[in-house]
């Protein structure tokens, strides 16, 4: 095994060296604190690894992801959502056999308890529908109640796991028909997964929905390009929430609540209302640029930039062809097409976006297709945390299968006062 050598205070320590399957290097530093009293100070963790992981692969300089070892464009290609969550969460493409089980559980899942539905009529219609999803995934465990022990992953997991899979379409769609004043619409057994939330979110009692097998193939393709990221801002969340051995619905709440940021997930509905912006205010997209590099703000072009990807994002490259499909099987004249494309076209000119390697990342060009789907602005980041469900569950489930299992603790460097006296209110 080879090793690191630090030289600190004219000793020398030995730290070692570990490799992944793909050849990443780590400089182990967890005795660091015992062997020298120093910490590691990383800012945004930028250079942190907080685990061993084997589920996604990403090179962020290649443009590569992988999930379990399979492409990205494949799965997007040839598999549906369902069978990578199974394949995010137990390891492996499920056999004929288990995808139908796997199906059927989804299915029989898919209700929510009748009580919880009268919590919709709580929320004014005008909540974000992420401040709904999230409350509602943390009352789940008030009405799905289980404990923690030792042989939960064998006996219970399955049944959670699913739980929130299935039923997380169906509080979305919920959201959505409670803010736009309209009755809910039960999921139908023999609707496929995406399908079904396509009906949930569009059937109405006087105009029924067609599910176009396009519609719904794009929003295949759109949950399983979301559905895991490795240790993302969002996943990290839930193992950190998770790591307190809090029960998994209330690690998810806390991963949903991550992921609404603009700075993450919240930057699909960010784009759109810039592209808007751009076509109703008359903004140009010069001035977006140019207010996106003043450093006096803290305002960025989003949709643009990854903390990974430094070449460019394969989601957005897949995206990007899917919109097109779509926009020419349908006919739909969108004007925000044009605008992102030319968009898209000055920034991967500007020597500013060129030199800092900010390429269109996923969420530029996811809610171009949300939209083509007649999916509402404010549901984005919520589609996006349907996608993502299986990545948060499968990342949780492999942090309580580590051992040794630590809880998450990172530590500091103190910069305020040194040791000083109480004063006495007259003496202030
Ligand atoms: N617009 C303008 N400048 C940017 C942008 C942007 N979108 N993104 C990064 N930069 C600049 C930074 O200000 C920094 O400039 P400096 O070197 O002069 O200080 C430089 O580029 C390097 O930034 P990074 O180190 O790559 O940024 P970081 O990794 O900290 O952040 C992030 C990544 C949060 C995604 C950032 O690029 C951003 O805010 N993008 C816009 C929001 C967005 O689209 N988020 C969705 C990300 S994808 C996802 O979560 C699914």
């Amino acid at each position: 095994m080879s090793e690191a050598i630090l030289n600190l205070e004219d000793k020398s320590y030995r730290l070692p060296v570990v490799e992944g399957t793909e050849k990443e290097r780590a400089i182990d530093i967890s005795a660091l604190r015992d062997m020298t009293g120093y910490i590691t100070l990383d800012t945004g963790y930028q250079n942190t690894g907080s685990c061993m992981s084997s589920i996604t692969y990403i090179d962020g300089e290649k443009g590569i992801l992988r999930y379990r070892g399979y492409p990205i464009e494949q799965l997007a290609e040839r598999g549906s959502f369902t069978e990578t969550c199974f394949l995010l969460m137990y390891g492996e493409l499920p056999k004929d056999e288990e995808r139908k089980a796997f199906s059927a559980k989804l299915t029989e899942s898919s209700m929510i308890h009748e009580d919880m539905v009268r919590f919709f009529d709580g929320f004014p219609s005008t909540a974000h529908p992420m401040a709904i999803l999230s409350t509602m995934v943390n009352a789940l465990s008030v009405y799905y109640p289980y404990f923690y022990t030792d042989d939960f992953m064998s006996q219970t997991f399955d049944t959670m796991a699913t739980r929130l899979i299935s039923k997380i379409r169906t509080i979305a769609a919920y959201s959505y028909k409670h803010s736009i004043g309209k009755p809910f619409v039960y999921p139908k057994h023999d609707l496929r997964y995406c399908g079904n939330f396509l009906h949930m979110m569009f059937d109405s009692p006087v105009k029924p929905y067609e599910i176009h097998p396009e519609i719904e193939k794009a929003l295949n393709v759109l949950l399983i390009l979301h559905a895991d990221h490795e240790q993302n801002c969002s996943t990290s969340t839930v193992r950190l929430v998770g790591s307190s051995m809090v029960n998994l619905y209330s690690s998810i709440c806390a991963g949903i609540c991550a992921l609404w940021g603009p700075l993450h997930g919240g930057a699909n509905q960010h784009v759109i209302e810039m592209l808007e912006d751009i076509k109703d205010e008359g903004v140009s997209i010069r001035e977006y640029m140019e207010r996106a590099k003043d450093k006096s703000n803290k305002f960025k072009l989003f949709g643009f930039g990854h903390r990974v990807y430094k070449n460019y994002d394969p989601r957005a490259k897949i995206l990007k062809e899917h919109c097109t499909v779509l926009i020419n099987k349908f006919g739909i004249r969108e004007p925000l097409i044009d605008i992102a494309l030319e968009l898209e076209d000055a920034v991967l000119h500007d020597d500013y976006f060129v030199e800092r390697k900010l390429y269109p990342n996923i969420d530029f060009y996811s809610g171009i297709l949300y939209r083509a789907m007649g999916i509402p602005t404010d549901m984005y980041p919520v589609m996006f945390a349907i996608g993502r469900m299986p990545g948060w569950i499968a990342q949780w489930k492999e942090m309580h299968d580590t051992v040794p299992f630590k809880i998450g603790r990172p530590r500091q460097i103190y910069t305020g006062k040194t040791l000083r006296d109480y004063v006495d209110m007259d003496r202030r």
